[in-house]
């Protein structure tokens, strides 16, 4: 069940410009928490932002009671939250979402992000290690500065590849492009994405092609966070044109199975 805790920052990191990774205190959320929940966060004891931002569950540390999210500022929700401090409390509630990345029985599983979509993708990627799943990893970014977590990722699987849009560091290309390459030699089971909506696209329509298992993780704008307002509606795959039927992100999601859903 989610809980409201406050969650004293213990450390705020700078990965990137304009990208944070907070350490948030909050054991009974850290207890019951799974690779792809996320949490909504408080931003202001105002009115002002007044909706909550939801942000992805990046790691678990369980021994500690300690969630790690890392955000992109993009507007002022995100920018106010990137100003507190060490030792600030926040109000956060978690963990969020009933559709979680499943492990399932798999030998050998694909891990696809792009960009900051790639945070919520390395609970899973540890999980997989613990069990003893063989792993690849397809990141990719815009350019060279915006490479993020290579070192971090790159210790929990041996085949990591790297991909830039522009060419400026490691492969040029897409990530996709580079799972594709690799699918006859490594025969993964399974593909875990997240990422642009163009990227998480191209990812299900390979998947469904090629009768491959896909989980992925819709990042959908979100007021409420709770399944109450509709604001994260996502069609439902093969639902009538005339009765559409939809899912709520934040309740049914974030992540799906791919041929579930439409977008
Ligand atoms: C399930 C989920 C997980 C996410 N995880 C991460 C993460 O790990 N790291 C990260 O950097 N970002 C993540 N996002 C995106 C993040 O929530 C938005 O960037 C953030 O809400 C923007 O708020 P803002 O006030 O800075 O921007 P504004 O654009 O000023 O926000 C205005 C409103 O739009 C909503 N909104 C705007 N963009 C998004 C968006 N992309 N997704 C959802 N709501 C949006 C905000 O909640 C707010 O209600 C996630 C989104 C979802 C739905
Ligand atoms: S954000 Fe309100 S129903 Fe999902």
């Amino acid at each position: 069940m989610p809980e409201q805790v406050l969650a004293k920052l213990v450390k705020k990191e700078k990965i990137i410009d304009g990208i944070y990774k907070f350490s948030l205190k909050a054991e009974s959320i850290v207890s019951s928490a799974r690779p792809g929940n996320f949490i909504e966060i408080r931003i202001s004891d105002q009115t002002d932002p007044f909706l909550r931002r939801p942000i992805s569950i990046h790691n678990l540390d369980k021994e500690n009671g300690i969630l790690e999210i890392i955000f992109q500022i993009k507007g002022k929700g995100t920018e106010i939250l990137s100003r507190k401090q060490e030792g600030d409390n926040i109000d956060i509630i978690g963990p969020l979402g009933y559709g979680t990345f499943k492990l399932a029985d798999y030998k050998k599983i694909a891990i696809i992000g792009g960009g900051i979509g790639i945070f919520p993708l390395y609970e899973i990627l540890k999980q997989a290690n613990i069990n003893n799943i063989q792993t690849g990893v397809y990141l990719s970014f815009r350019n060279k500065d915006l490479v993020m977590l290579e070192d971090k990722f790159g210790q929990l699987t041996k085949n990591l590849n790297i991909s830039t849009d522009d060419g400026s560091y490691k492969n040029k290309g897409f990530a996709i492009d580079f799972l594709k390459q690799d699918m006859e030699k490594e025969q993964y089971e399974c593909i875990y994405a997240c990422g642009p909506t163009p990227m998480l696209r191209a990812v299900k329509n390979y998947a469904v092609e090629n009768n491959i298992n896909c989980q992925i993780s819709l990042e959908e704008k979100m007021a409420c966070g709770l399944g109450v307002c509709l604001g994260c509606a996502v069609k439902k795959a093969e639902s009538p044109k005339e009765t559409p039927e939809y899912f709520h992100v934040c309740k049914a999601g974030p992540v799906f199975n791919a041929e579930d859903v439409e977008f």
